[in-house]
């Protein structure tokens, strides 16, 4: 298992504690940065992770900023990607469980590291259930599908 991490300079130091956190765990981690404390644009780095996971590069991706919520949204316009802030464990799990959510966001501003890191085994330990929900998560990829074709016929 690999997992793209991403962050903005807000969050340098809760990226380098959910680093550890995951080759503790025995993740190969893709650090895509910053790797500086000098203010920086969380879409850079959004649509790094997006495109690590949409690209097979990485299997799933952490993206971190002030809220989560910037980094997220970067993160989400890449094709493919289901990209969800969570600043508690529970919605972490469902994401993975039901909405097959392949990026994980929360913000360095907003939650503590230990939380943290519940929220990462949380959604990592999670599985994806299938069945009723990839009808609903196919639903959200044909959104994208109708839009890309509707532009490409303008
Ligand atoms: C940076 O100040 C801040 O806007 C960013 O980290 C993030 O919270 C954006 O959503």
């Amino acid at each position: 298992m690999k997992i793209a991490l991403g962050n903005d300079h807000t969050a340098l130091e809760m990226k380098a504690a959910v680093k550890q956190h995951l080759e503790e765990r025995g993740i190969e981690v893709l650090d895509l940065g910053t790797h500086s404390p000098e203010n920086c644009d969380y879409p850079v780095y959004g649509e790094k992770v997006g495109l690590a996971v949409a690209g097979g590069e990485a299997d799933l991706g952490i993206a971190i900023c002030g809220t989560g919520v910037g980094i997220s949204l970067a993160a989400g316009k890449i094709r493919g990607i289901r990209a969800c802030v969570c600043s508690e464990p529970y919605t972490a799990k469902l994401s993975r469980m039901h909405n097959n959510s392949n990026v994980l966001a929360f913000g360095a501003r907003v939650i503590g590291i230990e939380m943290a890191k519940m929220i990462v085994d949380q959604w990592l330990d999670a599985v994806y259930e299938g069945g009723r929900h990839q009808r609903r998560v196919d639903m959200i990829h044909a959104i994208e599908e109708r839009q890309y074709r509707q532009e490409e016929q303008r």
